[in-house]
């Protein structure tokens, strides 16, 4: 019947169908937002924008139930400010990223995909001074666990409990390092005790909760932290699909001078494509290249890997979800309706404000 009224051939209805994933034989209903959208790609004017939205979601429905393979633990680490995350971080990955910072402080998000002979691990850093709320936030929604670092000469300080409970919310294991035991005030037990009234107590208290002793500075524990993750992470049997299109969401995005709008993007299932169209919060774009944390090329990345991602329409917002779709007529009316959906929930907030004021002043 959605044949005969757009005067198509019923084949032609079923074939994009099933190019969207949808088995239809010819007298089978489908749904509305489903018609909506076959009668867009026949040059049916309907609701622009919003019939795409629904492309995206029967692009993914199409997808899923694939077959769910072993992936590699992503980590976020957390703790208050100069507490010695980024140091820890360093000592894992032998490398010195702390030493470079300016004023010794981390002030956006890193990840880092670390391979070594206990297993894969991808880590991302967060920042623990106070101003970076949103980001700890961002950093345990993308998480398996979360390394929390408390130093032993400092104890449980005000970013700590916050990380805690950031954590909490999340549903999201905790491991924790209590770091600086090569410091003469160390006093790891205190740590055990402050730590106790967030419902982290120790293992050898009687508790669930792993804790490793480290110093990032003279590299103790550190191998034993890696073994922590690992026996936490087979735990969690963490998989992903990486055969279908890839989907994940952005830690990071800034623009660059010479390389325009950059996105880190930590994958989630499926194997990213140089050449691939994604949509991505309100921007589209081709993937033009693709860098690894060290900065090398890369033509793939599946589940679990974070990438530079290069070749988007605009610098999109960290947190947004980043997902690959069939061509770029999709990629960018997807992009550009939530853009408008945007605009017009911002025009719309603006008059309500000032309609209170006006209220107000009455
Ligand atoms: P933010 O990202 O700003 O929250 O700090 P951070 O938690 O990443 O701390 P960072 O790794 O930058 O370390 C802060 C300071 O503590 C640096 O001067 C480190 O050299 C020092 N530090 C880190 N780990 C240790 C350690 O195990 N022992 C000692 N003595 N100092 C450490
Ligand atoms: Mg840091």
């Amino acid at each position: 019947e959605l044949a005969s009224r757009m005067r198509v051939k019923a084949s032609e209805v079923i074939a994009k169908l099933m190019g969207l994933g949808v088995m239809a034989t010819i007298n089978q209903a489908v749904d509305v937002d489903t018609a909506m959208l076959i009668a867009t790609d026949f040059g049916y004017e309907v609701e622009q924008g919003i019939t795409e939205e629904i492309g995206i979601q029967l692009l993914e429905e199409s997808q899923e139930g694939g077959v769910a393979e072993p992936r590699s633990p992503v980590v976020t680490v957390m703790g208050h400010v100069d507490h010695g995350k980024t140091s820890i971080l360093d000592a894992i990955r032998k490398t010195d990223v702390a030493e470079g910072e300016a004023g010794g402080i981390t002030q956006h998000i890193g990840a880092y995909h670390v391979r070594s002979s206990a297993g894969d691990v991808t880590f991302v850093d967060t920042p623990g001074h106070a101003a970076f709320t949103e980001m700890r936030s961002r950093g345990a929604q993308v998480t398996d666990l979360v390394i929390l670092v408390v130093a032993a000469d400092d104890g449980v300080m005000d970013q700590t409990r916050e990380a805690i409970s950031h954590s909490q919310a999340a549903n999201v294991p905790i491991l924790v390092a209590v770091n600086k035991i090569d410091k003469a005030n160390a006093d790891v037990d205190r740590v055990k005790r402050e730590l106790s009234d967030y419902d982290l107590i120790p293992e050898d208290w009687g508790g669930q909760t792993m804790y490793c002793e480290t110093s990032a500075k003279k590299g103790i524990g550190i191998d034993e932290l890696m073994e922590a993750i690992q026996l936490m992470a087979e735990m969690l049997e963490l998989k992903a699909d990486r055969k279908r299109n890839a989907k994940g969401r952005v830690i990071e995005a800034q623009l660059d001078k010479g390389r325009g709008p950059v996105a880190t993007v930590l994958i989630q299932e499926g194997t990213l494509k140089v050449g691939d169209y994604v949509v991505v919060g309100m921007h589209s774009g081709k993937v033009r290249a693709m860098l690894d944390d060290r900065g090398r090329n890369m033509k793939t990345a599946g589940p679990s890997i974070p990438v530079e991602v290069q070749g988007l329409s605009g610098v999109p917002q960290a947190g947004d979800e980043f997902v690959v779709v069939t061509d770029e007529k999709m990629a960018k009316n997807v992009s550009q309706a939530r853009a408008m959906k945007a605009r017009e929930a911002e025009l719309g907030a603006s008059s309500k404000i000032s309609l209170d004021k006006l209220f107000e002043k009455m």
